[in-house]
């Protein structure tokens, strides 16, 4: 029988002070549902309002990229130090420990290897093994321009309503053709269709000029990919200039974990994405921490 005796009697209604409405932190987020917020505050941090994704997905069609040969060894001792773990669902299960409590990124797209044609993805992995993972979004490679251009975003789009059905937000990841102009011209297409055609946020390049005018007119937030390995104090200058125009953070590979000191790099890109810091202060941030 229910325990009634005793009750503590009701005491404040706060009848004269409306219910609080909060907005959501996160451009073009508000009104997406609970669970899909939820997700997205679990990648970006509500305080900063930004990410740092570390990204390891690159075998899915690279195979064994350098500094990814063993995951176990290379990876799993930077996981502390990111916010964000991208990654696919192999290497998810069988080197990833299962109590980490960062949130996942779940590459899904695939099919061809460097040997093919790169833009002939497929969705490689169905919605319900996405759900059994826990994971918080699902990332799909859209190539605008490409041959398969057509297919990808229809890749792009089955998943956004699947991901819609169930809470799980989409990542597009703006793929660039080998022998096609990397500018802020193609890339306001390319994230604009992307966020048109319903993608939750986007990842894609930062190019030198023009980028703050990628991020105005793409309506949900931007991340940067790091790219090719570069210098620490170029890359951290990169993500800088990234931010300060408008990225909500950063999707880095290479130059975290081909890194000669990978776990200092990320402390320095936290620092930057984070906290404000300068190039120059997260580079010296870095030599401190090296070794
Ligand atoms: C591969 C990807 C990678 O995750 C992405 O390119 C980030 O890695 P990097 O910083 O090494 O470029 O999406 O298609």
């Amino acid at each position: 029988m229910a325990d009634l005796d005793g009750l503590k009697p009701n005491k404040e209604f706060f009848t004269d002070v409306p219910q609080e409405t909060e907005g959501f932190f996160l451009k073009g987020s508000n009104q997406l549902d609970w669970g899909m917020k939820n997700r997205l505050a679990r990648i970006f941090n509500p305080k900063s309002g930004n990410t740092v994704m570390l990204a390891f997905d690159h075998g899915y069609f690279m195979g064994a990229t350098t500094g990814l040969e063993r995951i176990d060894q290379t990876i799993n001792p930077l996981i502390p130090h990111a916010d964000t773990l991208m990654l696919t669902r192999g290497v998810l299960r069988s080197m990833v420990p299962a109590d980490t409590p960062k949130s996942i990124v779940l590459r899904v797209s695939g099919g061809p290897s460097i040997l093919k044609e790169l833009s002939n993805e497929g969705i490689a992995v169905d919605i319900e093994d996405a759900i059994r993972l826990n994971v918080c979004a699902m990332a799909v490679q859209v190539f605008i321009g490409g041959e398969y251009e057509k297919e990808s975003i229809l890749n792009m789009t089955k998943l956004v309503d699947l991901g819609n059905r169930y809470g799980i937000p989409v990542l597009a990841v703006t793929a660039v053709g080998k022998d096609m102009v990397r500018d802020a011209k193609y890339f306001r297409l390319a994230t604009r269709i992307c966020a048109e055609l319903g993608a939750h946020y986007i990842k894609t390049y930062y190019v030198d000029e023009d980028f703050d005018t990628v991020t105005s007119c793409c309506p949900v937030p931007i991340v940067i990919a790091g790219g090719k390995k570069r210098p620490e104090l170029d890359a951290l200058k990169m993500a800088r200039s990234a931010i300060d125009e408008g990225a909500r953070g950063v999707d880095m590979g290479r130059n975290i974990f081909q890194s000669d000191s990978p776990i200092a790099m990320l402390e320095a890109v936290r620092a930057v994405v984070h906290e404000g810091a300068s190039p120059e202060a997260a580079f010296e941030l870095f030599n401190s921490k090296k070794g």
